[in-house]
């Protein structure tokens, strides 16, 4: 899918800021309260960087690795950003199944974006991501969960509308939060919108075993 959100780049914004009045952005800039302090950061589908300058704001010196496959939208990520911002983060336009690293990180975020993914290679995905995460790390997590039939409708015709622009592979949602806190991950803080519908999520890495 390499550059299949570059076709909705210019205006991803203003629909995410339309899209279910504002809470595709609110629940990324509030989730990031509950943040403490870390040093090296992966963020994956970043997509336009909503959150990041408050990131920065919070942990000027965190080092991250930004991985998207839209370079349109890492462009207006970047837009977004000072000189100064921009030197301690590394951006990777490139798919993720295609970024290799031996680093390991005490913080990944992935907002509104497993939910591009199903089957196999959603599970490959939280695997790597869980893979690259240290003990007591944070994985924070912004994303859709079906509740009831108003939301059943609205994501059939989210994917029906992302599935035709974007050629994303997904047709439905899976629990993520699900599939994160059974591989042992804690869930320390937990926020809802829209009766349930978008929850962002801050999960902690437990020791194994
Ligand atoms: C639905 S958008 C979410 C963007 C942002 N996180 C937000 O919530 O506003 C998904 C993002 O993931 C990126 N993406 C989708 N599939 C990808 C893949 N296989 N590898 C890397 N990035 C991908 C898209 O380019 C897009 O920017």
């Amino acid at each position: 899918m390499k550059n299949g959100f570059n076709t909705l780049a210019g205006i991803y914004d203003l629909l995410s800021r339309i899209a279910l009045l504002g809470r595709i952005q609110k629940s990324q800039l509030d989730v990031l309260a509950h943040i403490g302090p870390a040093n090296r950061a992966l963020i994956v589908g970043g997509g336009t960087g909503v959150f990041l300058p408050k990131l920065l704001e919070k942990l000027p010196e965190l080092k991250i690795d930004w991985i998207d496959s839209s370079d349109k939208m890492i462009a207006n990520t970047k837009r977004r950003l000072t000189e100064t911002q921009c030197k301690n983060i590394i951006f990777h336009s490139c798919d993720i199944a295609d970024f290799h690293t031996d680093e390991s990180y005490d913080l990944i975020i992935s907002n509104f974006f497993l939910d591009c993914f199903m089957h196999e290679k959603l599970a490959n995905i939280i695997k790597s991501l869980d893979d690259k995460l240290e003990v007591n790390g944070i994985w924070i997590v912004c994303d859709f969960k079906q509740c009831g039939l108003i939301s059943k409708l609205y994501i059939k015709m989210m994917y029906l509308f992302f599935r035709a622009i974007c050629g994303i592979q997904a047709t439905h949602i899976s629990d993520y939060f699900k599939s994160i806190e059974m591989l042992g991950y804690k869930e320390e803080e937990k926020l809802g919108y829209m009766n349930g519908f978008i929850q962002a999520e801050k999960f902690v890495k437990t020791e194994p075993g």
